[in-house]
């Protein structure tokens, strides 16, 4: 459903050295499949999803969705082909409500807006009336973007660490439902996470490092792999383990 061939980003540092953030990334991704992206910080994850969702633009190779090449459509053209994606921090959307949010996000689709706080973990009767405005909270915030992109009828949905700033009791509720989406729809997910809960929901891992993917394999392998090593967060291999 959707295909990278040879995707580069590049950026020029203050002293016009070109800098690649992602790096000849080739991927396929098949329809209905859930795949987590995961891998160290400042790997590329996030710029990854950028790419896809047309917020940035490649400086070489070519984005393919359901055949069509997108390389060029605008972050509108690629929602209306039903593409989203929950950014990592949420921006605020000020002077509406959370439930016109939602509504906004449905359009034509019939939703339940309680049930959709619902399976964010949120209180639905505390936060439908709700501004979006800065009172929110970080964690409130980022529940009510993972919302409003369920409210959606998306083909490909793009999460980017849904778990972040979440508490572990709405963090179970967030994981269930993207075991619920998985199982009973058509879409496909990729969600950025580094969360084991997340990655035991997955078809595929892909782990992306240095701009590049270090590796995709099957959940099984990934967990086994990541009980062998010890994470000691140098980015070398060092006397304690691995880095990842
Ligand atoms: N506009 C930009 N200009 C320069 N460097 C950038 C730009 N955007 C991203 N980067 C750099 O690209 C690298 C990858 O960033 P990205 O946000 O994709 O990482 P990530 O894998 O999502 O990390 P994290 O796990 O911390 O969210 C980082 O080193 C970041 O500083
Ligand atoms: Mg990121």
């Amino acid at each position: 459903m959707l295909e990278l061939k040879n995707v580069s980003w590049t950026v020029e540092d203050e002293r016009g050295a070109e800098n690649d953030i992602i790096n000849d990334i080739s991927l396929t991704l098949d329809d209905k499949k859930l795949y987590v992206v995961t891998g160290p910080n400042g790997g590329g994850k996030s710029t990854l999803a950028k790419l896809i969702m047309g917020i940035l633009r490649p400086t070489s190779g070519q984005i393919l969705f359901n055949g069509t090449d997108i390389t060029h459509l605008s972050i509108t053209e690629r929602a209306a082909m039903q593409i989203g994606y929950a950014f990592q921090a949420p921006p605020i959307f000020k002077g509406i409500t959370v439930q016109q949010l939602l509504t906004i996000a449905a359009g034509d689709r019939k939703i339940n807006p309680m049930q959709l706080l619902f399976d964010v973990g949120l209180c639905a009767g505390e936060y439908i009336t709700r501004e979006m405005d800065s009172g929110l909270s970080g964690g409130e915030l980022k529940r009510i973007e993972i919302a409003s992109i369920l409210a959606r009828d998306l083909k490909l949905a793009l999460f980017d660490e849904p778990e972040a700033g979440i508490d572990l009791w709405s963090f179970q509720r967030l994981a269930d439902t993207f075991g619920k989406i998985h199982r009973d729809l058509d879409t496909t997910l990729l969600i950025i996470s580094h969360q084991e809960r997340i990655m035991e929901l997955a078809d595929e891992i892909i782990v992306i490092e240095n701009g590049r993917v270090r590796e995709t394999t099957d959940k099984e392998s990934f967990l086994n792999s990541l009980k062998l090593k010890e994470s000691c967060g140098c980015g070398e291999t060092c006397e304690r383990g691995v880095s990842f």
